[in-house]
């Protein structure tokens, strides 16, 4: 099996079939200790064996470029968002742009985001599989009481003077280690009082594209997307839209959403879609908003590097979040993932949508630093190694150590 830094270097046709032979040959021969070059017979193929070998590279090939294709189209709506907004200094009005203008340019990504997702990452939807473990364990295997017994136990510690609080730590020790700890009795009595018995969980999945999750039972989706992919997913401008505060109210949008209606609320590689921090922190806000007490919000971002590379940048987002009302119940850092799930705790946030600079501050992304004005390099003028980190941020790969709180 050939791994994708080989591909990379294939070059020619010929150099491939070369190379794809030489290793099939010596693969046959490994510990044989027999001769390491092959014969001149066994590096020409035969005519059906260089029919197949020419589809073969062609397919790769093709694959590659194609993949190189859907990433451009999508990165391409990202830095021209940044760059316009680097330019006029004015979020609404390029959003607004975006909206009317731009069209046909949300289409293609739209068409791009779909083919990425469904057919060259088919199987390795790691975020999707991430939030769906993380809904069942939270709603249905004890999660949510865990957490808000660690909670409660936060608290109770908080507010003792540092030698009973040391004296409490070493209490609950203890009792972990007897494995007497069970959980507290609010937490219990909020769980009993939070789901009907065989109710699906009402999700949420903001800029869907094309519903993913719709394929669970557990769920009741509703998913929105200002470009959808597919015919499920409804259209809508999350930005604008407006929360409704009960079912009784007046709707003027043709969608209703009402304060405290969903279990779920997901957000997964769109908050970087969004030029402007204060743009991402209407999306938190809002979500909040929507959410029942103790409704779990779960936030995606594309991220390849190490954990400790974007670690300021996360403790920023709990940070912002916890602002609004949050409290994260599960982080994970996965290949070329962010994964993080906050319970919305307060039913009354400290912060609200008109006077949320402080959390936009918070909510940045590397991309905001870089300048998209000068020196802006053309699609074509990337270099390998920054296609290579595009490329990077779009894959997703299988990942083993998915689950643990
Ligand atoms: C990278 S895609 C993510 C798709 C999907 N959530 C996933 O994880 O595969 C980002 C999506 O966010 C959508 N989006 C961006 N801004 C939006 C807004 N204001 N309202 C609704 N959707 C939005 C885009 O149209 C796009 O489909």
């Amino acid at each position: 099996m050939m791994t994708p830094s080989q591909i990379r270097f294939f070059g020619t046709l010929e150099s491939f079939i070369e190379l794809f032979r030489g290793s099939e040959y010596s693969c046959h021969n490994e510990g044989s200790g027999e001769c390491e070059k092959p014969p001149r017979s066994l590096k020409d193929p035969s005519k059906r064996e260089r029919e197949f070998l020419v589809t073969v590279y062609f397919f790769i090939i093709m694959d590659k470029s194609e993949h190189g294709n859907l990433v451009n189209t999508i990165q391409e709506v990202h830095d021209k968002l940044r760059k316009s907004l680097q330019i006029s200094n004015d979020p609404n009005k390029v959003w607004d742009e975006h909206v009317r203008e731009e069209e046909g340019l949300r289409n293609k990504y739209a068409k791009a985001m779909l083919k990425l997702a469904t057919k060259v990452w088919d199987g390795k939807e790691c975020r999707i599989d991430w939030s769906y473990k993380t809904c069942i364990d939270y709603f249905f295997c004890g999660g949510m009481e865990r957490f808000l017994t660690r909670e409660e136990k936060i608290r109770e510690l908080e507010s003792l003077s540092p030698s009973s609080r040391k004296k409490r730590i070493r209490e609950l020790e203890v009792l972990k280690e007897k494995k007497i700890i069970g959980f507290s009795n609010t937490a219990n009595h909020i769980k009993k009082q939070y789901l009907i018995k065989n109710e699906k969980l009402k999700l949420l999945d903001i800029g869907s594209c094309f519903n993913p999750f719709s394929k669970f039972p557990e769920f009741s989706c509703t998913a929105i997307d200002l470009t959808p992919a597919t015919e499920d997913v409804l259209q809508c401008d999350f930005l604008h839209l407006k929360v409704q505060k009960t079912i009784d109210d007046e709707s003027i949008s043709k969608i209703n959403f009402y304060e405290e209606s969903f279990d779920v609320v997901v957000m997964s590689l769109v908050l970087e879609y969004l030029p402007a921090s204060e743009q991402r922190a209407v999306f938190c806000f809002k979500a909040w908003q929507l959410l029942k007490q103790y409704g779990l919000c779960i936030i995606i971002t594309p991220d390849s590097k190490s954990v400790h590379c974007n670690a300021p940048m996360i403790k920023s987002w709990k940070l912002a979040l916890e602002k609004i009302g949050f409290k994260r119940v599960k982080y994970d850092k996965l290949t070329h993932l962010q994964c993080m799930a906050f319970a919305k705790v307060c039913r009354f946030s400290e912060v609200d949508i008109t006077t949320c600079k402080s959390v936009a501050d918070l909510l940045y992304i590397r991309q905001d630093f870089k300048s998209y004005v000068e020196d802006f390099p053309l699609t074509d003028d990337r270099s390998e190694e920054e296609n290579q980190n595009i490329c990077n941020q779009f894959l997703e790969l299988p990942s083993g150590a998915l689950f643990q709180i």
